[in-house]
């Protein structure tokens, strides 16, 4: 099977998820291309979108509507040629509708399981429970002919595991974008023992056209992203549980002290508990339960998760793409309070803000912000300058900063001892490429 015709039947599982509605946006783009090819032209191209929600998938179309706009007004010109034929559009806004009328048009939102029957390609973007991602694989591969292949974007789960249960044997792997895939330049690459070679091939082919970055990680529970993610994010609320005893201070203000250090003096683009938010206190806490029955010498756990999961304060994202509320409270995507635990309530900002940033001291004047920086070619530079600022200071917050970027080093350093990664240079350009880093977590800047 060529790679156009294997894009001939796809079927995406979660679709209308945060990660499923992002994996649909870029093959709808990427196979609606391949039919508008003039050697494609009266192919059919189908893509089931598939997913338990019908209401997701109603967001989802309203996702992919606004999305395929902005890639269409990006390629007009090509766009221009390939309806070089139709007399009818005529200004750059009737070919942009033509193409989003054409992306739409392969999209199949069903939910029901049996459409992905006649796929030839799986992409599977369902909740991180491994026994339900066998039971479907397995199901879907029982009914469907053509020996499908099946990409998993499973955050943490072995795909060797997956395979082997569902029998699978050599046609699945691991193809795991980051959050949202339609701006995270990375997808982790997993092979089982027996993955197929054209099944990576085709893996890279594909990422290609994409214009995805690579990187292979071993097949161990959490691979390389999520084997540093989860980690910085224990970190993150152990230090926050840390100074909130040291200092003898509601935890809630201690939460805002370490979501600040990482962001704002770390230079990310998110702080860890806005990131936990981000990703969801649910995902987290279903990616830590994976991958801890796999590991001897840590444990991978939070008791804080769980209050914050028993309080039904869970974050993650509404189908619109806004933050819900989780550690912290969003208004138009700004920070405005912080969950405090205890009282089960938001306590907003202004009431302790002021007094934590004065503990914390003043940030350096060298001081960068990441959305400035991310593309500044003297960025090296600059963060080293600003770095060496944050060593040189006796402040609370400089000193909680350099502790953190050690700690993250080290993170990133065993990921390699522990053969998670092959090399450093994997584990850097994971955080650069899924997180957005500005720089890799191996670096010297701390040292
Ligand atoms: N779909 C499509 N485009 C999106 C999007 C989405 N869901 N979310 C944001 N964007 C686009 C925006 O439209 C904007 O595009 P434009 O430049 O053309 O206008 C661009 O991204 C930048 O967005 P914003 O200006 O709104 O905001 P930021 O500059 O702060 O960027 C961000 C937003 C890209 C989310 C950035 O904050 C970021 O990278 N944060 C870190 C996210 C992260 O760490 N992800 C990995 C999580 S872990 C994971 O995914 C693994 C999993 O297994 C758990």
């Amino acid at each position: 099977m060529t790679y156009e015709e294997r894009l001939q039947n796809v079927a995406v599982l979660g679709a209308a998820g945060k990660m499923g509605s992002g994996i649909l946006l870029l093959t709808a783009v990427e196979m609606a291309d391949l039919a508008l090819l003039p050697e494609n032209k009266g192919k059919t191209f189908v893509l089931h979108a598939i997913d338990v929600s019908p209401e997701g998938l109603a967001g989802l179309m309203r996702y992919l509507r606004a999305q395929v706009r902005k890639v269409a007004e990006k390629k007009t010109v090509w766009l221009r040629k390939m309806y070089a034929d139709r007399d009818d559009l005529v200004e750059n806004y009737d070919i942009i509708d033509e193409y989003i009328f054409d992306v739409l048009n392969i999209v199949r939102p069903v939910t029901t399981m049996a459409a992905a029957y006649s796929a030839n390609l799986i992409f599977e973007a369902v909740s991180e429970n491994k026994d339900l991602k066998v039971k479907l694989l397995g199901d879907i591969d029982r009914h469907n002919e053509n020996k499908p292949w099946f990409f998993t974007n499973t955050s943490s789960v072995p795909i060797h595991l997956i395979e082997k249960e569902a029998g699978l044997d050599g046609r699945i792997i691991g193809f795991h974008f980051y959050n949202p895939p339609a701006v995270q330049k990375l997808v982790e690459l997993i092979v089982t023992g027996k993955t197929d070679c054209d099944v990576v091939e085709f893996a890279l082919a594909y990422a290609k056209k994409l214009r995805k970055i690579i990187v292979p990680s071993n097949d161990f529970a959490g691979f390389i992203g999520n084997g540093h993610f989860m980690r910085d994010a224990l970190h993150g609320i152990r230090e926050a549980e840390a100074l909130a005893a040291e200092k003898n201070m509601p935890l809630y203000k201690a939460i805002y002290i370490i979501n600040k250090i990482t962001q704002d003096y770390l230079v990310r683009p998110m702080g860890i508990f806005q990131l936990i938010d981000y990703v969801g206190i649910d995902v987290v806490k279903f990616i830590l339960n994976v991958m801890n029955p796999f590991v001897t010498d840590e444990d991978l756990h939070s008791g804080l998760l769980d209050k914050m999961m028993e309080q039904g304060v869970k974050g993650g994202q509404m189908s619109s793409g806004a933050q819900k509320d989780g550690f912290l409270k969003y208004k138009g995507g700004r920070i405005t309070a912080v969950w405090d635990v205890h009282k089960q309530e938001y306590v907003e900002l202004d009431k302790f803000q002021a007094e934590c940033d004065e503990m914390m001291g003043d940030l350096p004047a060298s001081a960068v912000a990441w959305k400035s920086i991310i593309r500044n070619k003297k960025k090296d530079e600059l963060l080293a300058g600003f770095f060496n600022d944050l060593k040189a200071s006796a402040d609370l917050g400089a000193q909680l900063a350099v502790k953190y970027g050690r700690k993250s080093k080290a993170i990133g350093e065993k990921l390699v001892s522990d053969k998670v990664a092959n090399e450093i240079d994997h584990v850097n350009t994971v955080m650069l490429t899924g997180f957005f880093h500005a720089y890799g977590p191996v670096n010297n800047f701390f040292d």
